[in-house]
């Protein structure tokens, strides 16, 4: 009878050319199942251990399950083999993990809308509630109710877009000065942000769309000074804390008395040398303000002599402009995403 560890040994090899041998995991499982399955080479080996001297009987059994050992560590290692080969040739295939990326494009919040979020938040949090109103509007409330009859000269001023003979696009977010006290009785403190329109020219400082920031505030007791005080301090959250604010006489139907509101030029800083931005004055217009009318808090029901107020209507572009210290507002809406990223 050959010896046993020859028998062994030369299986081995034969065992060990196959596996290597094995394309796929299919082949080396024919090949797991020919030597080591129920039926397999070992098997017969194993069962002629019955034919031996039984004094040799463990010590060839040790011998057989040393080898069979050996050839499970065999297959296990050419599975393992397979396997990378099989990651590595689907990643060639569809993905190559060492290929530089192309790092995601993030947007960023409109800068006309960051300053009225801004703006907003500056009077939420000095008690005000936010508004917002129709961007078409009646007559009346954009105009009668503020002061403003039929025939009266302002009117022109507005360079409205009329839908009708009654019925416009908004040139101003005044109106919702008179929806807010119809609604409500006194005390109110609103900011009414919203789009406005009017038939203006497009250059610099002018766009036929555009938005404003209304503010009002009526109770008893209320006066000039709290108006600048609010003013100033939205401009220096907005700006920072050494921008000033300069409150020139003016006139509006439905303020007495009323002021235009600057601020200083940021791009001069208000040293008011051949300054582009400002023309040299060290000042940009913000809008208009003013101590309610009289005849606009009768109008809405309230008392003048028992409550007054202020009010104010800033653009929100001209926010815009001094706060990125831009000198045009066409780059709002222009659209070019390097301008946006600039900013954002
Ligand atoms: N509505 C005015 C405009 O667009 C601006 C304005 C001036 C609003 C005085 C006010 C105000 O509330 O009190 O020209």
């Amino acid at each position: 009878m050959i010896e046993l560890a020859t028998l062994l040994s030369a299986l081995r090899e034969r065992f060990a050319a196959a596996v290597e041998a094995a394309a796929d995991e299919r082949a080396l499982d024919e090949v797991r199942v020919a030597y080591l399955g129920r039926n397999g080479e070992v098997t017969t080996i194993r069962r002629s251990i019955g034919k031996l001297p039984p004094e040799r009987r463990p010590g060839a059994g040790k011998e057989i399950n040393d080898a069979v050992a050996v050839m499970e560590a065999l297959l296990q290692e050419r599975h393992a083999q397979l396997e990378a080969r099989d990651v590595e040739a689907s990643l060639e295939q569809r993905i190559d993990v060492t290929f530089l990326g192309t790092p995601p494009q993030f947007g960023s919040l409109h800068p006309v809308r960051r300053v009225i979020e801004d703006a907003c938040g500056y009077f939420e949090r000095h008690g005000f509630a936010v508004v917002l109103g129709p961007e078409v509007e009646p007559d009346y409330y954009n105009f009668d109710a503020l002061n403003i009859p039929p025939e009266h000269p302002a009117r022109e001023g507005f360079d409205s877009f009329w839908v009708n003979d009654s019925l416009l696009l908004r040139p101003h977010t005044s109106p919702m000065q008179i929806r807010t006290m119809q609604l409500h009785p006194p005390p109110v403190a609103i900011v009414a942000p919203g789009r406005c329109y009017r038939r203006d020219a497009v250059d610099a400082r002018h766009l036929f769309q555009f938005h404003q920031i209304e503010g009002l505030l009526v109770a008893s007791g209320v006066h000039f000074g709290h108006l600048k005080g609010m003013l100033t301090g939205l401009c220096r959250t907005l700006f920072g804390a050494y921008q000033q604010v300069r409150f020139r006489p003016s006139f509006f139907p439905f303020t007495e008395p009323s002021a235009e509101v600057d601020t200083t030029c940021p791009k001069c800083g208000g040293r008011a040398s051949a300054c582009s931005m400002c023309g040299g004055s060290g000042w940009i217009e913000l809008g208009g303000a003013g101590m309610v009318h009289p005849n606009v808090l009768r109008e809405v029901g309230y008392d003048p002599e028992v409550v007054s107020g202020w009010a104010f209507g800033f653009g929100a572009e001209r926010l815009a402009l001094v706060r990125y210290d831009v000198d045009d507002v066409r780059r709002f809406v222009d659209g070019d995403p390097d301008f946006f990223e600039q900013l954002a």
